[in-house]
């Protein structure tokens, strides 16, 4: 068997941690007797620098004649930062329809969580975000911005067909774990918008009643993912919650550096895209400090989509045997580079 992939490092430490995932890849591609044929993408802010745009003009549909697309992140300190997400992170994500956020979390073997929780255990759910439509849409308008009656618009959009279709594959994923879905929002002041997701995520529950439900407001959530993040399991939101909560699950779990992802398509129409869940970190580019696991771990949930389930396992036990034994990067305590993680992954695959 064999698998396209596009490879796009994106910016920042994107040129560090996508190739350390990459050889991650390679080496469990040998070992579970399947190949992998990448071929990279100089997509992102610093492509923009020099031609304009975030990616060429036919890369939608050069994207679409893979089987999934490997991600760093996109984002440069002197590159307008308004733009990134239009023109290349939303953008993505809409056309191939990956309308599913997937980010789990949860704690490895040998990490402490600053949470000190009782077992580490304790932490292990997935932060599903609607990922095409809601806060993100970008439809609105700045007016009269230099004036002192300026102001300024955004419009959220829902519709029936993304909820349900969210809610869905919330609801599928969580008979696959623990069967329970907590559906995070903020109805009480969005009373249009969040409460017409709350009506329609209540309805698809009804076809899912093996399934326990319930409903959390996002400051509640908040304060929760710290005091008792043992409640979640499958976490329904929306695109600008999930944003903002799975940045707090990737501190939970000890550093934003830990957290994958997968932009998923679940009908396959199109390829999907993996991707840490964190930005380019421009502040630690360039120094081999990098904590590669989220990427590593993106690639994961990537052979998991793509039905290479002992593979992605794999790699999450490299992971664990690393974390496990102190292997780790600056942002969590130790001095390991970014490129002695990828090669003790590489050393666990190798050697069981
Ligand atoms: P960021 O996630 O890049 O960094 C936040 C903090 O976490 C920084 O101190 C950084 O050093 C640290 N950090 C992030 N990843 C790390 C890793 N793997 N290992 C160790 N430390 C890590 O968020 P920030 O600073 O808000 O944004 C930087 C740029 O990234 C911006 O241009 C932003 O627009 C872009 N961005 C792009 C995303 C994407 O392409 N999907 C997502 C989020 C931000
Ligand atoms: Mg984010």
């Amino acid at each position: 068997k064999s698998y396209k992939i596009a490879v796009v490092n994106g910016d920042g430490i994107g040129a560090e941690i996508v190739p350390a995932g990459v050889s991650v890849l390679d080496a469990v591609a040998k070992k579970h007797d399947f190949k992998i044929e990448k071929e990279s993408f100089p997509f992102g802010a610093g492509y923009y620098r020099d031609h304009g745009k975030f990616m060429s003009d036919n890369a939608i549909e050069t994207l679409k004649q893979f089987d999934a697309i490997y991600f760093g992140a996109v984002g440069l300190p002197e590159i307008d930062d308004t733009l990134p997400a239009k023109d290349y992170t939303f953008k993505v994500r809409t056309e191939l329809n990956q309308y599913v956020n997937y980010r789990p979390v949860k704690l490895f073997s040998g990490l402490k969580s600053p949470l000190r929780t009782k077992t580490e255990a304790d932490i292990d759910f997935v932060v599903v975000r609607e990922n095409n439509e809601g806060e993100f849409v970008q439809s609105g308008k700045t007016f009269y911005a230099d004036q002192a009656h300026g102001f300024a618009t955004d419009t959220s959009v829902f519709t029936r067909y993304g909820i349900e279709r969210i809610a869905h594959y919330s609801f599928k994923l969580a008979r696959k774990r623990r069967s329970k879905v907590t559906n995070v929002t903020k109805s009480n002041t969005l009373i249009n918008s969040l409460a017409y997701w709350d009506r329609v995520i209540e309805e698809v529950s009804k076809e899912y009643p093996d399934v326990e439900f319930n409903k959390m407001y996002i400051d509640n959530a908040s304060a929760s993912f710290v005091l008792r993040p043992e409640v979640f399991d499958v976490i329904i939101t929306t695109n600008l919650f999930g944003d903002i909560l799975s940045d707090l699950g990737g501190a939970i779990m000890g550093s934003l550096g830990l957290g994958g992802s997968g932009n998923i398509n679940p009908e396959k129409d199109f390829p999907s895209m993996f991707e840490p869940i964190h930005g380019s970190a421009p502040d630690i580019a360039g120094q081999d400090i990098a904590n590669p696991i989220g990427q590593i771990w993106s690639a994961a949930i990537m052979l998991d989509h793509l039905g290479e389930t002992e593979a992605a396992k794999d790699i999450v036990a490299g992971i664990e045997a690393t974390t496990a034994e102190g292997n780790l990067t600056v942002d969590l305590g130790g001095s390991a580079s970014t490129s002695q993680i990828a090669d003790r992954v590489i050393k666990y695959i190798e050697s069981t």
